[in-house]
């Protein structure tokens, strides 16, 4: 099936990709814009945005780039007002950006903890903000909140003000989804779990082989798992479907230790 956004407009923040290599919001902009969206490519960093404008192109896909940082306010408030602008109106918003400092909390200085919430939390709750009266405007639309598995499990390793903010954009979720249902205004959030992104690859710390142990399927993700995901929770596929936080994980987060040894029995065979 293709065509499935036809004449909807989107926002995408976080539409780059931190490194060379897909980011997930890289992919989720050309999933949706394959789809006959227009995306409003937002990031804070101008070449990565219009990477992923091109990205669009190439799969023949309509965009428009804005370059813009979801800690401060008023580019939520601005990104908001260019989707509309440009595309008419707003149906789909994508809570995409992130960072992700892996320090202790013994050493997390307190501009650390607030600079991680300003993006990941605050970007996510600004970005709402502005965007509902918009979606509203048009009889309804999607917000997807892309959290992580970091949220509601240990991934092995430490950021805990990424894992406050990941899972506090679960409580944005739940409330937003409470509120504006009635106005047909879906919100819904995803949590990747072991994604092969260059953010993941940066990290580094455990090796694929493990990682892709951890999980029920015995493979990384991909950022196009995470982006098939958003696409079906913005198209009309998903009507019904409002508040859940979904992981695309593989299985990873109803895997036990137990799983890996069952891999492990099978790999001996
Ligand atoms: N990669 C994984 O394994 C994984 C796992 C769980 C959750 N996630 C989540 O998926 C999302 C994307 O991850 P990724 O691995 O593709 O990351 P990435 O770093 O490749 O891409 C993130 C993009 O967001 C942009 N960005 C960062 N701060 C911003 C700001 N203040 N304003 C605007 N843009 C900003 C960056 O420039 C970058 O282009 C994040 O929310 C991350 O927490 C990723």
């Amino acid at each position: 099936m293709s065509g499935r956004l036809q004449g909807k407009a989107a926002i995408v923040a976080g539409a780059g990709s931190g490194a060379s290599g897909i980011g997930i919001g890289q992919a989720i902009s050309v999933v949706l814009g394959r789809e006959g969206a227009s995306v409003l490519v937002v990031d804070k960093v101008a070449e990565r945005a219009e990477a992923t404008l091109r990205a669009i192109q190439e799969h023949r896909g309509n965009g428009a780039v804005f370059v813009g940082d979801v800690s401060r306010p008023a580019d939520c408030e601005a990104m908001v007002k260019a989707a509309v602008e440009n595309f008419g109106g707003l149906d789909i918003l994508v809570n995409n950006a992130a960072i992700s400092p892996h320090v202790p909390i013994t050493e997390t200085s307190l501009e650390l903890y607030e600079s991680v919430m300003s993006v990941n939390l605050r970007g996510s709750f600004m970005a709402c903000k502005y965007a509902i009266p918009a979606l509203i405007a048009r009889g309804g639309g999607s917000v997807v909140n892309i959290s992580s598995v970091a949220a509601i499990r240990d991934t092995g390793t430490t950021h805990p003000a990424y894992c406050v903010s990941k899972a506090a954009q679960l409580g944005l979720t739940v409330d937003l989804a409470g509120e504006y249902g009635r106005h047909n205004v879906r919100v819904n959030a995803v949590l990747p779990g072991m994604i092969a992104t260059p953010l993941q690859e940066s990290i580094g710390r455990v090796d694929d082989q493990t990682r892709a142990r951890l999980n029920l399927l015995g493979r990384m993700g991909n950022a196009w798992d995470i982006a098939h995901a958003v696409l079906f929770l913005c198209s009309d596929e998903a009507a019904y479907i409002t508040g859940v936080t979904l992981p695309v994980d593989g299985g990873a987060t109803v895997a036990m230790p137990a799983s890996a040894a069952r891999a492990g029995a099978r790999g001996k065979q």
